[in-house]
């Protein structure tokens, strides 16, 4: 059945995709597309709201982006945030005029009462971002908030479903955002809140029933939650004319290469193939120090690994991509989503015999794809999994990858996590691991003198891995860790912390 949707036009604001995943979240299907789209694609999508996002850009700029002031004769609600508003009241004959300052940060605005703010107190904190502001509404609008600075933080023509407002309701700073964003989708474009998790698991398998049905199906399974979730939702739509191969290389944490196989294989009855190709890659890997050899080492040889079992299997209809929305954005604006190189494997597509490229999750985000998961009944180890970097652990250790240092690694990192757990923090902390440096020490354990290793703890927050803040977890919690670690794992004599920030550091030692 096909879902209501909302077009959020994407005018260059860093906060756009979390407009994006507002709307989603609040049970209304939407789409982030480039500013360009023209009014004719804007009816052919048919939005029952469009959402203008906001954008560095000022109306007077020659090249800034513009829209047809057609898409205002739609009948189609629209809503402008920051520029979009802006951009709203200049092309529908308002006034907008460069200040000498910008407004940057929380500030309060009254609210007057409108479809757009039902539900809101008369006075809210919201957060502001801009330079411009607009000084004449156009005709047939009329202010609905106003702060010190601005004089129109927010308006309305009530009979068109046209608003705007000045400020960001997508950010957490702004009180009462997210009631804005539901007046809008909920009251103006009067949406049913059929964009749900339940219904995308359920309108999902039966197209893949329908385009997979009796065909042969491919997925390489890495352990990730993307890959897990699109390979579930195949199963489901496919059963056994799915076939999964899973590489272990080795080079996975404590446990992990059994938690697949237990869940997906005999957990789910999944046609699921292991290559155990741990011994080639340590092979591989000896005596190699440099961390770009060592990814390049791993790529190869994954699809060497991959390939061997691929061509046991001979030729297939369909491999599967876990492709996820934010890749779509960003590999060419939505119009087409470059090959996702899982695990860094780039090459993989072209080694094995397949007709077409299926990606079940191209149009959800990460949160969405979690919810699928546990939808489809996937243990919370494997929903909640923290992002794993394909070339695993050998770029946790510093210098030559060794199968005691892996053991080591694995060991100091399952007490780290084990204990991050007991504490509450997983949920909080975006990741956390051990790296195994290239220093060893000298410490002393009962009455002997040891030279061993130093083991760093690396812990972050973060929102999407671009940037990354080095978590602050508590003292008395760092010293169970460090007490454990050196403790209970061989070959450790002493802890560090990391506290760095990214930049200048990257997440990853290597
Ligand atoms: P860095 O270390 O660059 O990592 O700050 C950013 C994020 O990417 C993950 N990462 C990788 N993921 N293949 C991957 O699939 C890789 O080669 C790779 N290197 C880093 C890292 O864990 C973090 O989440």
């Amino acid at each position: 059945m096909e879902h209501q949707k909302v077009l959020v036009l994407d005018f260059g604001g860093q906060y756009n995709q979390l407009i994006a995943r507002r709307v989603r979240e609040l049970g209304v299907f939407c789409d982030l597309l480039p500013s360009e789209m023209s009014v004719e694609k804007i009816k052919e999508y048919n939005p029952i709201g469009i959402i203008f996002t906001g954008g560095p850009n000022s109306v007077y700029e020659a090249d800034s982006p513009r829209i047809d002031k057609a898409v205002f004769s739609l009948g189609i609600p629209v809503l402008g945030i920051c520029y979009g508003c802006q951009l709203t009241a200049h092309l529908l004959g308002g006034e907008v005029k460069s200040a000498s300052s910008s407004e940057y940060g929380k500030a309060e605005v009254s609210y007057s009462p409108s479809p757009l703010t039902e539900g809101l107190p008369e006075r809210a904190v919201c957060w502001m971002s801009h330079t411009d502001r607009i000084t004449r509404l156009p005709d047939g609008f009329k202010k609905i908030a106003e702060s010190d600075n601005c004089p129109f933080a927010a308006f309305g023509d009530e009979k068109r479903g046209i608003y705007g407002v000045q400020f960001h309701p997508e950010v957490n700073h702004t009180q009462y955002g997210t009631q804005i964003l539901k007046n809008f989708l909920y009251n103006v474009c009067k949406a049913t809140g059929d964009w749900t998790m339940t219904n995308f698991v359920a309108n999902k398998i039966e197209e893949l029933k329908k385009k997979l049905g009796g065909k042969k199906v491919l997925c390489a399974m890495s352990g990730g939650v993307d890959s897990a979730v699109a390979a579930t939702l195949i199963h489901r739509a496919v059963g056994d004319n799915l076939t999964c191969v899973f590489v272990d290389h080795g080079l996975l944490r404590k446990f992990e290469a059994d938690e697949v196989m237990s869940v997906f294989r005999d957990g789910l009855g999944m046609n699921l193939i292991k290559a155990d190709a741990g011994a080639i890659f340590l092979e591989k890997l000896k005596g190699v120090t440099d961390p770009e050899t060592k990814r390049k080492i791993i790529g190869e040889e994954f699809i060497r690994a991959f390939e061997a079992e691929a061509k046991k299997i001979g030729k297939v209809d369909f491999l599967v991509q876990g492709t996820i929305y934010p890749d779509v954005i960003e590999s060419g604006k939505g119009k087409s989503a470059v090959i996702k190189s899982h695990h860094n494997v780039g090459g993989l597509p072209s080694v094995v015999d397949f007709k077409e490229i299926v990606e079940p999750l191209r149009d959800l985000f990460k949160d969405e794809v979690r919810k699928v998961g546990f939808e489809l009944g996937l243990p919370k180890s494997v929903v909640m999994r923290q992002p794993f970097p394909g070339p695993g652990l050998a770029i946790r250790i510093m210098g030559e990858v060794t199968e005691e240092k892996l053991e080591t690694l694995r060991d100091s990192d399952y007490i780290l996590r084990d204990e991050i757990a007991k504490a509450g923090l997983d949920g909080e902390i975006w990741q956390y691991f051990t790296v195994i440096t290239n220093s060893r020490t000298v410490g002393v354990q009962g009455d002997f003198r040891t030279y061993e290793n130093v083991v760093a703890i690396r812990a972050v927050t973060s929102l999407d891995a671009m940037t990354a803040d080095w978590a602050r977890i508590p003292y008395d919690v760092l010293e169970v860790i460090s007490n454990r670690i050196v403790n209970e794992v061989k070959h450790v004599n002493r802890i560090v912390y990391d506290i760095t920030s990214k930049p200048p550091a990257t997440i990853e030692w290597e």
